[in-house]
């Protein structure tokens, strides 16, 4: 299965790239079913290159995963 990824800081694109599957950018061109890989920017809105991606591939996109940070967003004593 490929591995999309959108991926600002690298977190995003390490962690594709340890599931053992082909990876690639969000901004190359998809024709097999594939994972997405995304982030959280404004406080969980996607980014508008995965919301373009998802646009234009959304028959290949078996799944989606959002990483994210607890910096962001209300602070919460868990
Ligand atoms: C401008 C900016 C806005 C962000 N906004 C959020 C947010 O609203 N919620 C959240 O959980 N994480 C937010 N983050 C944190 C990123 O989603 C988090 O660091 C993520 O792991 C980055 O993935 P990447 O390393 O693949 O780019 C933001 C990061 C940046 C740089």
């Amino acid at each position: 299965m490929l591995i999309v990824y959108d991926s600002y800081t690298g977190l995003g694109k390490k962690f594709a790239e340890s599931l053992g599957y082909p990876v690639q950018s969000v901004e190359v061109s998809v024709n097999e079913p594939c994972i997405l890989v995304t982030r959280n920017i404004g406080l969980g809105k996607i980014t508008d290159t995965t919301s373009q991606f998802l646009d234009q591939y959304q028959e290949f996109v078996k799944g989606v995963v959002v990483n994210g940070s607890k910096k962001f967003g209300p602070k919460r004593i868990l």
